[in-house]
């Protein structure tokens, strides 16, 4: 029998966590459109820290204690707000040192949900970041579950690709992880289908539709740049901080 040791799971939406076994796996979270690659190009540009929170209320009663409210409701900067979840924006430079508390559709809920189900570790990923991630994977292999926060509890397309492209990148290249669950090839075979042209592929998601329609192609290209910003979170105490450099 394989390693149950280093077993790697997907789970399209956070209602699915239940499907896998977290206890004692890590899980990544990833929400491409947008929430974990503004994390990522957040952090890489020099935000301290993003603390996820489930409401817009908890994100604005945060700015007591000095973290700047950030929240996204279907994919528009949520009313009261500033700031929304655009990565282009997270990279400015007025946001360089500051914390921020962070509210959004569904990426926000998927960390809380990874968290609730006992993860024993929390990483979020991107594109943006996706090789260093790959070498966090294998340089501490361990149980891991790719989690997709989906839209709305639904499937996300553009989710399932990334954890496509990295269950590939721990898949092919033998670092003792194996799979036994078909959401894992699915998302490997989606992967292999589209890496060739990611901004086309990006494409066919219906939250592209949604993003697009309110005049944000250019975060939705940038979130699809490999590697563009060598970077993902990890979860200490209450906040997501580099987990890389
Ligand atoms: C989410 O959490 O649902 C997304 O990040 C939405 C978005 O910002 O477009």
């Amino acid at each position: 029998m394989a390693n149950q040791g280093l077993l790697l799971q997907v789970a399209f939406t956070p209602e699915e966590l239940g499907t896998t076994v977290v206890q004692n796996a890590r899980v990544v979270v990833l929400d491409v459109l947008r929430a974990t690659s503004a994390i990522c190009a957040g952090l890489h540009a020099g935000i301290r820290c993003f603390r996820p929170v489930l409401t817009t209320e908890q994100s604005l009663s945060l700015a007591e204690q000095g973290f700047i409210p950030a929240a996204e409701r279907e994919g528009l900067v949520a009313p009261g707000f500033e700031v929304g979840n655009s990565p282009l924006v997270f990279r400015e430079p007025r946001f360089q040192g500051t914390q921020i508390a962070l509210t959004t559709t569904n990426g926000t809920r998927a960390l809380h949900a990874a968290r609730d189900a006992g993860a024993s570790e929390i990483l979020v990923g991107a594109f943006l970041g996706l090789e260093v991630l790959l070498q966090e994977l294998h340089q501490n292999p361990r149980p891991t579950v790719l989690l997709g926060s989906g839209w709305q509890g639904k499937f996300s397309w553009e989710d399932t690709l990334l954890a496509g492209a990295l269950a590939e990148g721990l898949l092919a290249r033998s670092l003792g992880y194996h799979a036994q669950d078909d959401r894992v090839q699915a998302a490997r075979s989606l992967w292999q289908n589209h890496r060739h042209d990611l901004r086309t592929a990006i494409r066919l998601s219906s939250h592209f539709a949604r993003l697009a329609s309110a005049g944000l192609e250019e975060d939705i290209d940038f979130c699809v740049q490999l590697n563009a910003c060598p970077m993902f979170g990890r979860l200490v105490g209450e906040d997501l901080v580099p987990g890389w450099g």
